[in-house]
């Protein structure tokens, strides 16, 4: 094999986020970009002779063409096997299973999540160790510092290969499978779930179900899994084909970006819809005139986990990120299991589960899943969802109405103020950071400040600290502020204001009206509109 040692200076800034490193598709385009950043994530893997590589993505803009670069690129650098999903495409938690089904050192998960996608959008690429989950913190930094200094990469000169086909192909000495993207993945849900009962859900006449997968990857699972297996009508999964701009859309699984879906559930008359987003690990539940929070939905499917085959015999333990309300927590208490709190997104939650401490875990961000993968799985929490209804016969607004009638209610809402100057942004985050010791003890209209601090995260299995993960603001009356700057944005700063409030009564409250006391007192110690110049949030979900 004649290997190409190309040389290459760094870029700034390829610092991965939340979830892998996302930028401008034109920002991945320039000369090496890309392949600094592959080349570095290949030298922070102990060794790459030998090894399987798992390469796939939510099939966005750019997709195809860096699925090419990372062949060329993962046969120099000595992989012998690389999985790669049938026209590029796998969803991020059928990539997590993938890579654990066939032993692979890790995989590259190549998606900007629900990022819009296009030539002028999105893009982004993560690495999934061999668990199956994301990256390490230290495996992050370490990548990080290798593109800070990189002078090299590694590639073979080959044609492009043809990955639109199932098969075998072999290059020098690796072999390169093109697998079918959904079988793995289908497989898997059906040894967790009853498919028997829910396909008599699905397919009788009594219960309409719609899942919108946003024209994005989600699509062909769906149709698998829901269609052909469990005999849901054809009409039961709409913008079913994966589109390299998601149709110009905002693959976000919300109630502002997936209206199409809660218009045909609340018209129509229909009992359950569920949306997901590009990379298939979020996920929306709605039943008729009724939207579940995220957080109770990882509560709900906590407290009804004996109703699934695979969770029948109890839960280890849950867990979920700090901005999350702390409904789930008084599920754990209640099944006398632990609940473990980490900072947001889903790193944190692999070495729990590889432990043993967890079974279920989940973010207020749409993000729910167990230890079946190693990332969070839309379809995975509507499958859940469908295995509840099916052994309850109740409709999802009688599930969570009890659910909340047994536990009390978190009232939960997130602002986000989206785009707003960085060095504005990170000013008002250090003045917030500086003003918490003398927060505790005060008292704003009768309610008082029973903690203030920057939340730090000590992971119980590897002993490592992650410090600076948000600000919590703790009220004696069972309320809560948290305050962060968003880790996946590709433009300015984001700033996520969430808000929680625990009640015993009054459910059917409007959350904004009711958490309004508390919103108006977070903005004000934030300084919002000292600092941005913003009074009203772009998104409030
Ligand atoms: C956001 C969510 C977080 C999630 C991540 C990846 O990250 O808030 O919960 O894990 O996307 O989907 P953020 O932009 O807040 O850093
Ligand atoms: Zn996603």
């Amino acid at each position: 094999m004649n290997r190409n040692v190309i040389e290459t200076t760094p870029y700034s800034g390829q610092k991965p986020g939340t979830s892998g490193l996302r930028k401008k598709v034109r920002v991945f385009q320039q000369p090496n970009y890309l392949e600094n950043f592959v080349q570095a994530v290949f030298d922070s893997i102990d060794s790459c002779q030998g090894q399987t590589l798992v390469v796939g993505g939510d099939g966005r803009y750019f997709n195809r063409e860096a699925i090419q670069t990372i062949i060329k690129m993962a046969i120099a650098n000595g992989f012998e096997r690389l999985i790669i999903g049938q026209s590029g495409i796998l969803s991020t938690p059928a990539a997590s299973c993938v890579i654990r089904k066939y032993g692979a050192v890790g995989g590259l998960v190549l998606s900007a999540s629900h990022n819009p996608g296009g030539p002028d959008e999105d893009f982004g690429i993560k690495f999934n160790r061999a668990n199956g989950g994301p990256a390490s913190e230290s495996q992050t930094d370490s990548i990080h510092q290798t593109t800070e200094r990189i002078t090299r990469y590694f590639t073979i000169d080959a044609e492009p290969i043809d990955i639109d086909r199932v098969g075998e192909i072999r290059i020098h000495d690796a072999l390169i499978k093109v697998i079918d993207p959904v079988a793995d993945y289908a497989d898997l849900m059906q040894e967790l779930f009853d498919f028997h009962s829910m396909k008599q859900l699905l397919s009788g006449t009594n219960f309409k179900f719609r899942f919108d997968a946003m024209h994005a990857v989600t699509g062909p699972y769906a149709q698998e899994i829901f269609i052909n297996r469990l005999g849901a009508p054809k009409e039961s999964v709409i913008n079913a084909t994966p589109k390299d701009d998601f149709g110009g859309h905002h693959p976000d699984p919300n109630l502002v970006h997936a209206a199409d879906l809660v218009q045909q559930v609340n018209v129509q008359g229909l009992d359950f819809g569920a949306a997901s987003d590009g990379d298939g690990d979020r996920n929306m539940i709605i039943g008729h005139q009724f939207y579940v929070n995220p957080c109770d939905s990882l509560a709900l499917l906590a407290a009804n986990a004996d109703k699934i085959p695979a969770y029948a015999n109890g839960l280890k333990g849950v867990a979920r990120s700090m901005p999350t309300s702390r409904a789930v927590d008084r599920v754990a208490e209640k099944l006398g299991i632990n609940c473990y709190e980490t900072p947001t997104g889903w790193k944190f939650f692999g070495n729990l589960m590889d432990d043993g401490r967890i079974s279920f875990c989940g973010e207020e961000s749409f993000g729910t899943s167990s230890d079946h993968v190693r990332e969070k799985d839309g379809l995975w929490a509507v499958l859940c969802w469908i295995n509840i209804l099916a052994a309850t016969g109740q409709s999802v607004s009688e599930l969570v109405q009890d659910h909340w009638s047994i536990y009390g209610k978190d009232l939960f809402t997130r602002h986000d103020y989206e785009s707003i100057d960085s060095d504005s942004a990170a000013k008002m985050m250090e003045r917030l950071t500086l003003s918490l010791d003398g927060l505790v003890g005060e008292t704003y209209h009768g309610v008082s400040v029973t903690l203030a601090d920057q939340f730090s995260y000590s992971d119980p299995v590897d002993g490592s600290v992650s410090h600076n993960q948000g600000v919590r603001i703790l009220l004696d009356n069972g309320g809560r502020i948290v305050v962060r700057l968003s880790g996946t944005g590709t433009e300015g700063a984001t700033l996520r204001v969430y808000l929680d409030q625990f009640i015993e009564e009054g459910f059917q409250t409007d959350t904004q009206v009711a958490l309004k006391p508390l919103i108006d007192l977070a903005n004000q110690l934030i300084g919002i509109k000292e600092f941005t110049g913003r009074t009203e949030p772009d998104v409030v979900t």
